[in-house]
């Protein structure tokens, strides 16, 4: 189906509206493609009918599937490597001794926000197995949120072939994380028991989410505006502990941000701590 200038105007308000994504006249290739089956299915002859339909009929479904069909949702396991290497040898042991200071020195709080099919909430999960050899004993819980349905629902399953699993999960992963599932791969309860799944906007507010101690929000905020973007960075530092630590993808820097964010470095990683100073987020829109 041919786009016009007003399919990509009504799809790209709608998916903005729905999830925050920014999209323009530069990705009418990926509209098609991600949209048309859908557009199709739907009996609609142009995508302003999709879009339509979407905003007048208030169908969950269809805004679900819309949401679900243009997100990336790309990822892998222990993507990049190196957050996994400064989380295991800096960030966690750092943080293990701060909270020895702390009435509640085994419980951790650590938010995947835009988890995907849930490769990242894993590989943090089996990082902190790593480290911990008593975790049993300790009060962890890694909550692992995404907007599309259908990645929570995959990641919740915990079931990989064997072309996921490749993608960075190496073969000591594989005997110590994962069960044989025919062709398949499974997280071990050990593994799946440490993660929460629930479906989550991220623009919506974080009021019930608690506390965090870690937060990995990593090649998500590269799809939002400049300022949806640095919204959601401040807006992801009011949701964490003092002592905290905050992941975000290779490509993106919260350095134009001001001293809210300090940077810290380990190999070839930077992750940042939010500045306990909120006054530092004032200005910014919530
Ligand atoms: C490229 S994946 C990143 C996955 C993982 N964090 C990683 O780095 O491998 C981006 C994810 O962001 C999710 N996403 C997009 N907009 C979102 C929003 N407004 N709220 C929550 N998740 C969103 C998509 O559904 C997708 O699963």
């Amino acid at each position: 189906m041919q786009m016009t200038s007003q399919d990509i105007d009504a799809v790209c308000g709608l998916v903005l509206d729905l999830c925050g994504v920014y999209l323009d006249e530069t990705k009418a290739y990926l509209i098609e493609s991600r949209l048309g089956t859908l557009a199709k299915r739907e009996g609609c002859s142009s995508y302003v009918a999709l879009t339509q339909r979407a905003r007048v009929t208030g169908d969950l479904k269809l805004k679900q599937d819309i949401v679900d069909a243009i997100t990336t949702q790309e990822t892998l396991f222990f993507r990049d490597n190196s957050p996994f290497e400064a989380l295991r040898n800096k960030a966690l042991p750092e943080l293990f001794d701060a909270k020895e200071k702390t009435p509640f020195p085994r419980r951790i709080r650590i938010w995947s926000a835009a988890c995907s099919t849930g490769q990242e909430p894993y590989s943090i999960a089996m990082t902190l197995i790593d480290l911990i050899p008593d975790i049993e004993r300790w009060d962890i819980q890694i909550l692992a949120t995404d907007i599309s349905d259908a990645a929570i629902a995959k990641a919740s399953r915990g079931v990989y072939a064997e072309h996921e699993v490749a993608r960075g999960a190496t073969a000591s992963h594989l005997d110590r994380y994962f069960v044989r599932e025919q062709q398949n791969w499974r997280i071990s309860d050990r593994v799946r028991s440490l993660v929460a799944f629930r479906r989550y906007n991220l623009h919506d507010s974080f009021h019930s989410l608690g506390q965090f101690d870690v937060v990995f929000c990593r090649n998500v905020a590269i799809y939002f505006t400049p300022e949806a973007r640095q919204r959601l960075f401040f807006r992801i530092a009011d949701a964490m502990a003092a002592h905290s630590y905050l992941f975000v993808g290779a490509s993106e820097s919260l350095m134009n941000y001001g001293e809210r964010f300090q940077p810290q470095h380990h190999c070839r990683s930077v992750f940042y701590q939010p500045n306990s100073d909120r006054t530092m987020s004032v200005g910014v829109r919530k």
